[in-house]
């Protein structure tokens, strides 16, 4: 059957009213739309997989010196961070391909700030090259060197003055005490009964001045960078001779199920060391009338675990959230400042892993530190990104 063929239809005076409503709804839209994203304080970007700038809002185009026609078509590392290559731990292919919010905080993304870039994914069309991210970009870079000048101020409040004054103080009797038994050992007999308690003596001070050598290790500033490849186990065992008498004095038993074939972490000792201190005193604080911390190390996928499990009085859901929170305590101002789990939370992060919490008031608590096993931050250093959201509950 033959189409019929019909003039084209003339606009009529209704119709070219109702498009022009339209155009204007459309346009307010638009203007609307551009400047909310202007009116954002931080750096936005528009970006396609291939890292080119589609879109940016004006902080995103006066934080890198330009006019926001001059970023369109560039490559964001270019443009914005100021590099050749791609940013190290940038989110943008992992948004891509697991199509989730992603949270990452890149030191030194340009050479003058820490940013913590919320990488979210557009509504994607259906071929890979039609993705779309969005970058929104905060500058962490103040908020980051505060968290260093806590993590320094809370150790020496913690324990610095204690291994500052007590420790030094402690090590001349100690010196007398090793000197005396050794001249004792020496003059009396060997075959005297007295040898074995000498021995048990010089042994006993041998273990304090072990105590107050980790106390001053522990007290020393520790630099950013100094990692190493450490065991787990071996660096918690170290902190037991710090809590071992408070342990005993609250009746409180440890029992330790550490993994014996543990692989190692790459980390700065005392940074850890720290965190492990911290949550066994909060374990042993949340415990009263005697009680049990478990502490468990063991491997799981790709990751070295730490877990801290103890019968104490557990935390309440509606503080679960604020836990990590600086200065959020809540014990009397003369036990808590409220800056432990905060600095482990830094620490952790320093370190790229994770710490995880799960507690419910009158069931005690379980603290898990999760971190990359050393091949691991090797091999995928590329990949490793520091996650904001690496806090379970
Ligand atoms: N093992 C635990 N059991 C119960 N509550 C805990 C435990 N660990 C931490 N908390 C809660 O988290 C809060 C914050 O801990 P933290 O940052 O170490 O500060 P502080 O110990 O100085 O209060 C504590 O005040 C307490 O309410
Ligand atoms: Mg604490």
């Amino acid at each position: 059957m033959k189409k019929k063929l019909r003039a084209p239809l003339k606009p009529k005076q209704e119709n070219i009213g109702k498009l022009k409503e339209l155009l204007e709804v459309v346009s307010r839209g638009k203007y609307l739309w551009e400047s909310t994203f202007d009116a954002i304080q931080d750096p936005v970007l528009i970006i396609g997989p291939n890292y080119r700038v589609e879109r940016a809002n004006m902080a995103a185009a006066e934080r890198s010196n330009h006019d926001v026609r001059e970023l369109i078509g560039k490559k964001c590392y270019q443009i914005f961070a100021q590099r050749d290559d791609v940013c190290p731990f940038c989110p943008l292919q992992r948004t891509l391909q697991e199509r989730e919010p992603l949270s990452v905080v890149i030191d030194q993304l340009r050479t003058d700030a820490d940013f913590e870039v919320n990488s979210y994914p557009l509504v994607p069309g259906t071929k890979r090259t039609e993705y779309r991210v969005v970058h929104h970009y905060r500058d962490v870079t103040e908020e980051k060197m505060l968290q260093r000048k806590l993590v320094q101020s809370e150790k020496m409040a913690a324990i610095g003055m204690l291994a500052g004054g007590v420790a030094h103080e402690i090590n001349n009797p100690l010196g007398g005490i090793l000197a005396f038994t050794q001249l004792l050992q020496r003059e009396l007999p060997k075959d005297s009964a007295a040898q074995s308690d000498l021995s048990e003596i010089e042994g006993a001070a041998r273990r304090c001045k072990k105590i107050v050598q980790d106390l001053l290790t522990f007290s020393r500033p520790t630099q950013e960078g100094d990692k190493e490849l450490l065991n787990l186990n071996e660096l918690f065992e170290k902190i037991l001779t710090l809590t071992r008498l408070d342990l005993r004095a609250a009746q409180i038993i440890l029992q330790l199920e550490l993994d014996e074939t543990l692989p190692v972490v790459r980390g700065a000792a005392t940074r850890l060391q720290q965190v492990f201190l911290n949550l066994v005193t909060n374990a042993m604080q949340a415990i009263s009338g005697g009680g049990k911390i478990t502490v468990k190390t063991f491997c799981e996928g790709p990751w070295v675990v730490l877990e801290v499990h103890d019968t104490g009085c557990g935390i309440r859901s509606e503080n679960l959230p604020r836990i990590f929170d600086p200065f959020f305590t809540t014990k009397g101002p003369q036990i808590g400042t409220g800056l432990g789990l905060s600095i482990c939370y830094s620490i952790i992060l320093e370190h790229q892993g994770k710490i995880e919490v799960q507690s419910q008031e009158g069931t005690g608590a379980l603290f898990r530190i999760l971190l990359p096993r050393a091949a691991e931050v090797t091999s995928t250093m590329e990949k490793t990104v520091y996650e904001k959201e690496n806090i379970n509950y």
